[in-house]
């Protein structure tokens, strides 16, 4: 099978059509899809209506799911699934009603951050209910040579506390959840494992600092790397049909999810997350420049 492959962005996204994610794939076919996934770095398949258990199968096909990293989201019978939704659940409004308000790549603060996610559409509100994506390739080779050599040695320490959908949480969760995933260093450049190209990896989700800076110094120069990577023309903004499946590479993107619609409409997802390679190390406080 040869799939088509129809460009959604100037800077990132494509369409993929002539597959069917419901039938048994060739290994051919995923090799295609996956030259085509670390070309565009998010991929969008339509009417991709799928069971939990052919999503979670196509995603196999990738990575080893990741489980650990997203168990407070699950909401799902199913282990592999985090459901991303502001229906109610179990009489509650959802955990994850909120998440991804921020630009970020997916649990940046992890000493094993996920390779992918795998966003399948279920519901979706009468209008609005977008993602942004931004390519971090793109941000990287777009800053001045100059900019670019001051960047490169760079380390930011990633908290995961740091995100603002979590502020609400009581203090003994936080407790706990500092112990699960301590504070990491992170590298500010991301030099992706399958293509070799850098990508800026530092998000204003999770990253509170510049390792060894100053606040201030860190400050500025994060300020100014959080607007550079976003700018319109880094970004696709995906316009969700039903059953949409959208696939993006958190290695060298950053996504956020705006609430551009009226949260008494439903927005439901699934979503798969794909196990990663490691890239940080935990923060040691006393190593920290203090002046
Ligand atoms: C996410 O950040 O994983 C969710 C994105 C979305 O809901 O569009």
């Amino acid at each position: 099978m040869t799939i088509r492959v129809k460009r959604l962005g100037y800077a990132l996204g494509a369409e993929i059509t002539g597959v069917d994610l419901a039938k048994p794939i060739s290994d051919a076919t995923i090799a295609e899809i996956r030259a085509a996934w670390l070309e565009h770095q998010v991929l969008v398949f339509p009417n991709a209506d799928i069971t939990a258990e052919q999503h979670i199968a196509f995603s196999c096909r990738f990575s080893e799911l990741e489980v650990g990293l997203t168990k407070h989201y699950r909401e799902s019978a199913n282990p592999g699934i985090v459901r991303v939704t502001n229906r109610v659940v179990d009489g509650k409004p959802s955990i994850s009603r909120n998440v991804g308000r921020t630009w970020h790549s997916d649990s940046a603060f992890a000493l094993v951050p996920p390779m992918g996610s795998l966003l399948h559409c279920k519901e979706l509100p009468e209008v609005g209910g977008d993602t942004l994506f931004a390519n971090m390739y793109m941000a990287y080779e777009r800053l001045s040579p100059g900019l670019r050599k001051l960047i490169a040695p760079l380390e930011v320490v990633n908290d995961r506390l740091a995100a603002p959908e979590l502020h609400w949480i009581p203090p003994e969760q936080a407790a706990r959840e500092r112990i699960e995933w301590p504070p990491t260093v992170q590298p500010v450049v991301r030099v992706h494992p399958e293509t070799g190209r850098k990508a800026i990896y530092c998000n204003e989700t999770v990253t509170v600092k510049i390792h060894g800076m100053t606040p201030e110094e860190s400050e500025g120069v994060l300020k100014y790397l959080y607007s550079h990577c976003v700018r319109p023309e880094f970004v696709y903004r995906h316009r969700w049909q039903l059953h949409d499946l959208v696939m993006w590479d958190n290695r060298c993107t950053m996504h956020l999810a705006p609430v551009d619609y009226d949260m008494s409409h439903v927005r439901d997802m699934s979503r798969t997350t794909l196990r990663g390679t490691p890239t940080g190390r935990v923060y040691d406080s006393s190593k920290e420049y203090l002046e």
